[in-house]
């Protein structure tokens, strides 16, 4: 019956690439260049997740993106994120090249079956080489369209916010040539914490993004070991949702407890069950632990 009822939804996109090659940045100018372009709010504050709209065709088009560090030590989460997402950017610094994290990502997103569009970062810089970049990722298999291949490369520069809008359009493309991306939005929400942290004045927040169904303020709901009803969301720019339906990232305020980044949600009846199923977990996950300390 989810075939019959699903939608089309935005493609989700994962930023990946090696230490300082700019995503962070990469993603900071796409969201500040969407702002510009009429949105509420102006907002510097970072987060993890957000949407932007294009034009391509003239039609209206939406983007989710999510960003995922390049430091060693988050190589589960960069696992975790290409399988969460629909489309990864690899992001190749002009100046530096190929590094090892970049290997890692592109192999991530390979296994996980995602098609990978290259953002050529930083071309501002009197030392980046772009052909370069071309040459040494045709050798990992990913051979650019001018050469004859299928993957899309753009040139960018995060700083100068030059060829954003080049990025964006590789995006849909690839995702209109390679995915049919629907959900049905009529059904109970489901997806995943893609970061969170304890405000001092709202308690926990969790940055979500809602993969199947569609979230509502005053849904009782388990993020791993957290639990609570939404008590309410927030959208990229700060404004207030009352429901988020798929691929849409939001900040959920209400959670009993901070949620670990890549752990899933789910809704449920009431609060009554939200709190029994994550104690259950958080009892399952000591034994673990205790277990663990044991051997
Ligand atoms: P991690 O999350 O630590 O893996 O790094 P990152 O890939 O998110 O890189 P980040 O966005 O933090 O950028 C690293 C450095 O490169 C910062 O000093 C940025 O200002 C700089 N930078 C990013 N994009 C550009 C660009 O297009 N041109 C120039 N010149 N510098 C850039
Ligand atoms: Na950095
Ligand atoms: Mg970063």
């Amino acid at each position: 019956d989810d075939e019959e009822a699903a939608e089309a939804r935005p493609p989700v996109v994962t930023v990946m690439g090696h230490v300082d090659h700019g995503k962070t940045r990469l993603l900071d100018a796409l969201r500040s260049a969407n702002v510009a372009s009429g949105e509420a709010g102006g907002i510097t504050q970072h987060i993890g997740a957000y949407q932007v709209h294009t034009e391509v065709d003239g039609e209206d088009r939406r983007i989710t993106f999510i960003d995922t560090p390049g430091h060693e030590a988050f190589t589960a989460m960069r696992a975790r994120g290409s399988q969460s997402s629909d489309i990864a950017i690899l992001v190749v610094a002009a100046d530096d090249g190929v590094m090892p994290q970049t290997v890692e990502a592109l192999n991530h997103a390979k296994a996980a079956g995602v098609p990978i569009v290259v953002a050529v970062n930083k071309i501002d810089k009197p030392e980046a080489d772009p052909t370069k970049v071309r040459g040494q990722l045709t050798e990992y298999g990913l051979v650019p369209e001018e050469y004859g291949g299928d993957t899309m490369f753009v040139d960018v520069s995060a700083k100068s916010e030059l060829n954003l809008d080049k990025l964006l359009e590789a995006v849909v493309l690839t995702a209109d040539a390679s995915l049919d991306l629907s959900a049905n939005p009529d059904r109970d929400a489901q997806g995943l914490v893609i970061e969170a942290h304890l405000d001092r004045g709202r308690g926990p927040v969790a940055t979500v993004l809602v993969q199947r169904g569609t979230l509502h303020v005053g849904d009782s709901i388990v993020a791993g070991p957290a639990h609570g009803r939404v008590r309410a969301m927030l959208d990229e720019y700060g404004n207030e949702l009352t429901e988020a339906g798929p691929s849409r990232p939001a900040m959920v305020l209400g959670l009993s407890a901070v949620p670990g980044a890549g752990q899933n949600f789910i809704v449920v009846e009431d609060d009554r069950m939200a709190r029994q199923i994550a104690e259950k977990r958080e009892a399952r996950e000591r034994a673990a632990m205790q277990a663990k300390r044991r051997v």
